[in-house]
């Protein structure tokens, strides 16, 4: 058989995962400095996440969608029987979810970790327009290793944040994660997940490069790897909620809110349209077609508890 031949044959077979690695072109501090001003075109109050559709909700009002993730997450902490729990946040971004934690527990001590000294001092600055006060602060650090003190938090939590952590099952950061909660500490987590094994093409695999090299990440991580490693953490009760029907409402503004960036910022902006900009435009459109049903990438939440 001649080499072209061959070529086509191997386009047309559908592609492990497992070989899905990536090296981004640009560094994680660059894209969100140069990305993150664009995130209030998605979240006035920089959630820089999708959201959480409930029944009888307007699927049109995606703030209050995104607002219904923090909600979600910090339910699933379970903090009821704790008068002033101590949460960290693993990869804050803006701090939106620190601010909506501190709203909603007036008592709690919130510390948010980001790798990215430009979001720091944004969030700084939006936590004190927020009136947080002493009690929310977010520094800058790497979730894998931090030198925060051990058994320190009764929660933990990453939405969205957990992509850019290394390896297929992000042991650094679940170990990181372990060692700092308190003994039946919980974890929760929001996020993509290679959830099947295969993607449907090679076609496919190529636009989950793509995609990863957009938003810095060098693997999604693999449902099944990322819980076995909770598992063998100590980590009990672990949980897992497929929500890819429960973010889909938010992602469907997707369109829409790419098109007026690209009218409002694109055209009529003055802000110089950087490579890291450009990829923040092209990943969201680059999602759907990875994502179930077309592709085996899942959104779910996972929780669980230190033992
Ligand atoms: C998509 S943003 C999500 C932000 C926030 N969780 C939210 O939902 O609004 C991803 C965040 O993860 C942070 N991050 C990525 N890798 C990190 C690391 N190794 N240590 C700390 N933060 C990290 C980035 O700095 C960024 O703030």
């Amino acid at each position: 058989m001649v080499t072209a031949e061959v070529n086509v044959i191997e386009e047309a077979i559908a592609q492990p995962v497992a070989n899905a690695q990536v090296a981004p072109q640009i560094g994680l501090e660059q894209y969100y400095s140069e990305a993150g001003p664009d995130y209030a075109a998605w979240s006035r109050e920089f959630n820089m996440h999708f959201g959480y559709y409930r029944a009888g909700a307007n699927p049109l009002h995606r703030e209050s969608m995104l607002e219904q993730m923090n909600a979600e997450v910090l339910a699933r902490l379970h903090l009821d029987d704790i008068a002033e729990p101590r949460l960290l946040d693993l990869g804050c971004g803006l701090g939106a979810t620190l601010r909506s934690f501190a709203r909603r527990l007036p008592h709690a001590r919130l510390l948010g970790l980001t790798r990215v000294p430009w979001q720091v001092e944004h969030a700084h600055a939006l936590n004190d327009a927020a009136g947080c006060g002493e009690r929310v602060r977010v520094i800058e650090g790497d979730y894998e290793d931090t030198i925060l003190p051990r058994s320190s938090y009764d929660g933990a939590y990453a939405p969205e944040s957990r992509c850019h952590a290394h390896g297929a099952d992000k042991g650094a950061l679940l170990t990181e994660a372990h060692r700092l909660l308190r003994p039946g500490g919980r974890l929760v987590v929001a996020d993509g997940f290679l959830g099947g094994d295969r993607f449907a093409s090679a076609l496919q695999q190529r636009i989950y490069r793509k995609l990863c090299e957009c938003w810095v990440i060098e693997e999604l991580g693999q449902l099944h790897l990322f819980t076995a490693r909770l598992e063998q953490l100590g980590f009990m009760d672990i949980t897992v909620e497929r929500l890819q029907l429960r973010v889909a409402p938010s992602v469907a503004h997707i369109p829409w809110v790419t098109l007026k960036f690209l009218l409002t910022d694109v055209v009529c902006g003055n802000r110089k349209m950087t490579r890291a900009r450009w990829n923040n435009v092209l990943a969201p459109v680059l999602l759907p077609l990875i994502s179930a049903p077309l592709g085996p990438m899942t959104y779910c939440m996972i929780t669980a508890t230190k033992r």
